[in-house]
C-alpha cells in the first residue's frame, strides 16, 4: 500500500488530539443526536427515507433499494419527482420567491443576485427554449461555460425538461471537449463566449468551435451565453444562437416539470478513469438528489437563511452537488465565484465571506495551504464572524493546513467537516457530523450514517485497528453512479469486486487506514488516477496524449510528491534518429495542453532511454514514481532492465 502519491502511512497513523466540536455550534445543528450513528445502522437501507423526506415526490417510491440485479442497484424505486421543481418551484411555492438563489461575484465590482423568483422565470424561459430547439426527454444537453449564473440556470432546465447534462470543465481543450461530446452522442451544445480572469477576457468560445469541427457526429444546436460583450466580439453565425435572444423570444413561458423515474438519469460527468478514456458516470434523479441534500442538511448544517459558499467550480462533481443540487434543494443560497482567490489581492476571498456574510464555506487543501502561504494577515483584514461552519474537500488534508484553517478563518469556533468523496460517489461519504463527532486533524472521520465504507486487506478482509488498506464501501448507498455511460461492463469491472461471499463492495482507488475510533485517513490514490490540487487526471489518458507526439517511443506517467502537493511526472524515452531535444519537450507539454488541458501539463519531462520494465514487459511505476519522488527504491529484482534505473536517476537530478 506504500505505492500511491501523498501516502505517509507513518503520518496517518500518528496520534492526532481530537477536538470536540464548539458548544454553540451543536446547540444549533440540524443533526445533533448522537445516535444517528446507531440508528442509521440498525436500519439499514430504510434510514434512506430520511434523505428521500428532504425532497418533494410527485408520486411516491414503492422501495427504498431494489437489489435484486447486483451491482446495477436501485434506488427509491417507482417513485418520481422533478429536480428543478424541487430545488426552485417548491421554494417559490412555500413563500421563498424573494430569498436569494444565487450570488455572483464577478469581476470587480460586479455582482449579480438571482432570487428563487428569478431563478424559476430563467429555467423556464430556457426550458422553453431548448425544448424548441427540439431537446426530449433523455436527450444529452452539454454545458462547456464557465462560473457564471447561466451554467446553473442551465443544468436546471435541463433537469426540468428530463434531459440529461454533461457539464465539461472550462478549462479542458477543444479536444477534450469534442471527446465527451463524442462519448455522450450529445447533439446539443450550449456554451459562452468567454470569460475573465484577473481582469482579463478569455476567450471559450473558439475552444468550443475548434471541438465543433473536430466532432464527426450532427450537433444540431449551439447556444451561445454573451459574457463579455463587445471585448471579444459577439458576433455569432446564423446557425448558433444566443442565450438572451432565445430568452427574449421564451419571455414569461413556463414549462411544467417533467416527473421522472427515480432512476432517470439526471446528469452525466466525465471523469478520468484508469484508462486513457474519460468515463462517463451516471446519476440517477431521486437517489442523487436525496444523498446531495440530506448531505448538505447533515454535514454542511445548511438552513434555507444561510449563504453557502462552495468554492469549486461547477465543472466538477463538488460544484454540481455543492454548488448547485443540495443548496438549492435546501432553498439556501448559494455563491458562485468567476474569479481567482489572489485578484486583485490575496485577501479576494475573505472579502466575498464578508461582504456576503457567508455561513458556511467550503474549499479544497490546495486552497487552504496558499491561504496559509500568503499568510493570516488576509483573513484578518475581513469580519469573517459571520462563518459558522468550514469544509474541505478534493485531497487529503495536512494537520498543519486544517489547524491554520481551523483557527485563522473559523477562529476557533467553527467545527471543519474533512469530506471524502468521488464523481462515483454522488455525495459526501465519510466526514464528521459537525454537530455531533469530535474531529480529528488530517483524518476525515467515521463513515457517514448509513454508508458501510470499509479499509480491507488485499483478499477483502477489513483491516484492524491502525491498519492500512483499500478503502471500499460494502453497501450500495442513494447517490451511487449508476453505470458508466454506455459501458456496463467497465462499469462492473473497474468500480466492484466481489466478496468470496458473492456480494459486491465498491472499490474506490485509494488507499486509507483506520483508527481505533473508526476514523478513516485517507491516503490517496493508488490506481493510476492522479489528484493534482484537486484535480483528478488520468495517467493513462496523459500517456496517449505524448505516445501522439512525433519522434515518443513510450511514454509512462506518474504522481510524484512535491511536498504535500502532487506534480505530473513524464518520463519518455525516443524513437530511433529522434533526438531527446528541448523542442520535444515543449511540444509534448504544449500536447498535453491541448488534448486534454492545460492543467494536465507534465511539471517535468524526463527522457530516459528505456523505461524499467518487469519481465513480462509492463512499466514498474512503483519504481518511477519513487525516483520522481526521491524515495527509496524498494525491490527492483523484478525488473527486465535494472540498468535504466541509474539513468533514469541520473536524468531526473541533472533536469
Ligand atoms: O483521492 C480521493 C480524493 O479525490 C478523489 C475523487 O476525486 P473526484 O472524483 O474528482 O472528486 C473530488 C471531490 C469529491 C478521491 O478518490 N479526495 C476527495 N476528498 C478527499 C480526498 N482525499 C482525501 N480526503 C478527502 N476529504
Amino acid at each position: 500500500m506504500s505505492d500511491g502519491p501523498g501516502v505517509d502511512v507513518e503520518r496517518a497513523l500518528g496520534e492526532t488530539e481530537a477536538i470536540d466540536p464548539p458548544e454553540s455550534f451543536v446547540r444549533q445543528a440540524n443533526v445533533s443526536d448522537p445516535s444517528i450513528h446507531e440508528a442509521f445502522a440498525s436500519n439499514w437501507p430504510e434510514c434512506w427515507e430520511r434523505a428521500a423526506d428532504l425532497l418533494d415526490w410527485e408520486s411516491a417510491y414503492d422501495a427504498v433499494l431494489d437489489d435484486s440485479d447486483e451491482p446495477f442497484y436501485e434506488w427509491f424505486t417507482g417513485g418520481k419527482l422533478n429536480a428543478a421543481y424541487n430545488c426552485v418551484d417548491r421554494h417559490v411555492e412555500a413563500g421563498g420567491k424573494n430569498r436569494a438563489a444565487i450570488k455572483w461575484v464577478g469581476k470587480r465590482d460586479e455582482t449579480r443576485t438571482y432570487t428563487y423568483q428569478d431563478l424559476h422565470r430563467e429555467v423556464n424561459e430556457f426550458a422553453a427554449a431548448l425544448r424548441d430547439l427540439g431537446v426530449g426527454e433523455d436527450d444529452v444537453v452539454t454545458l462547456y461555460m464557465p462560473m457564471i449564473p447561466e451554467l446553473p440556470v442551465a443544468m436546471l432546465a435541463c433537469a426540468r425538461i428530463g434531459a440529461p447534462h454533461s457539464v465539461v470543465f472550462a478549462g479542458f481543450s477543444a479536444d477534450a471537449l469534442a471527446t465527451r461530446l463524442a462519448r455522450a452522442d450529445s447533439e446539443y451544445l450550449v456554451t459562452c463566449d468567454g470569460y475573465y480572469r484577473r481582469g482579463t477576457a478569455f476567450n471559450l468560445k473558439s475552444k468550443a468551435d475548434n471541438a465543433l469541427l473536430d466532432v464527426n457526429h450532427d450537433v444540431r444546436e449551439t447556444v451561445v451565453v454573451d459574457r463579455l460583450g463587445d471585448e471579444m466580439g459577439h458576433h455569432l453565425p446564423s446557425h448558433q444562437r444566443d442565450y438572451g435572444d432565445l430568452l427574449d423570444d421564451h419571455a414569461g413561458e413556463r414549462v411544467d416539470p417533467v416527473p421522472r423515474d427515480a432512476e432517470d438519469m439526471l446528469f452525466l460527468m466525465y471523469t478520468s478513469g484508469t484508462t486513457g478514456e474519460p468515463k462517463g458516470v451516471t446519476h440517477a434523479t431521486g437517489g442523487y438528489l436525496a444523498q446531495a441534500a440530506w448531505t448538505s442538511h447533515a454535514v454542511l448544517d445548511l438552513e434555507p437563511e444561510d449563504t453557502h459558499w462552495c468554492s469549486a467550480d461547477i465543472g466538477w462533481i463538488t460544484g454540481h452537488t455543492y454548488v448547485v443540487y443540495g443548496p438549492l434543494a435546501l432553498g439556501a443560497t448559494t455563491t458562485m465565484y468567476e474569479g481567482t482567490p489572489d485578484y486583485p489581492d490575496r485577501d479576494r476571498v475573505w472579502e466575498i465571506v464578508d461582504t456576503n456574510a457567508v455561513d458556511v464555506f467550503y474549499t479544497a487543501p490546495t486552497a487552504i495551504r496558499a491561504f496559509m502561504k500568503w499568510g493570516e494577515e488576509y483573513p484578518e483584514r475581513h469580519d469573517l464572524s459571520s462563518l459558522r461552519l468550514l469544509g474541505t474537500v478534493g485531497e487529503p488534508i495536512n494537520p498543519r493546513a486544517w489547524q491554520w484553517y481551523y483557527e485563522h478563518v473559523g477562529g476557533g469556533e467553527c467545527p471543519v467537516v474533512d469530506t471524502w468523496w468521488q464523481t462515483e460517489t454522488g455525495g459526501m461519504m465519510i466526514s464528521t457530523l459537525p454537530g455531533v463527532d469530535a474531529m480529528k486533524p488530517g483524518s476525515a472521520g467515521p463513515p457517514l450514517p448509513g454508508i458501510d465504507a470499509e479499509v480491507v486487506d488485499a483478499a477483502g478482509d477489513p483491516v484492524d485497528a491502525g491498519g492500512a488498506g483499500y478503502l471500499t464501501v460494502a453497501k450500495p448507498w442513494p447517490g451511487m453512479l449508476r453505470t458508466l455511460y454506455g459501458d456496463d461492463d467497465r462499469f462492473v469491472e473497474e468500480c466492484w469486486r466481489r466478496d468470496d461471499d458473492g456480494g459486491y463492495r465498491y472499490v474506490a482507488g485509494d488507499g486509507a487506514t483506520v483508527d481505533g475510533d473508526g476514523y478513516v485517513t485517507v491516503l490517496g490514490r493508488i490506481d493510476d488516477v492522479l489528484n493534482v490540487s484537486g484535480r483528478r487526471l488520468g495517467t493513462m489518458e496523459i500517456e496517449s496524449a505524448i505516445v501522439g507526439v512525433e519522434g515518443v517511443a513510450e511514454a509512462a506517467v506518474v504522481g510524484a510528491d512535491d511536498g504535500p502537493d502532487t506534480a505530473v511526472f513524464a518520463y519518455v524515452s525516443t524513437e530511433n534518429g529522434y533526438d531527446a531535444s528541448e523542442e520535444l519537450r515543449e511540444r509534448i507539454v504544449e500536447t498535453v495542453g491541448e488534448t486534454i488541458a492545460p492543467f494536465a501539463r507534465p511539471e517535468r519531462v524526463v527522457f530516459a532511454p528505456d523505461l524499467p520494465k518487469t519481465r513480462s514487459g509492463k512499466i514498474m511505476r512503483r519504481l518511477l514514481t519513487a525516483v520522481a519522488s526521491g524515495d527509496d527504491l524498494g525491490n527492483t529484482s523484478a525488473l527486465r532492465n535494472p540498468e535504466v534505473v541509474g539513468e533514469i536517476q541520473a536524468a531526473v537530478r541533472d533536469e
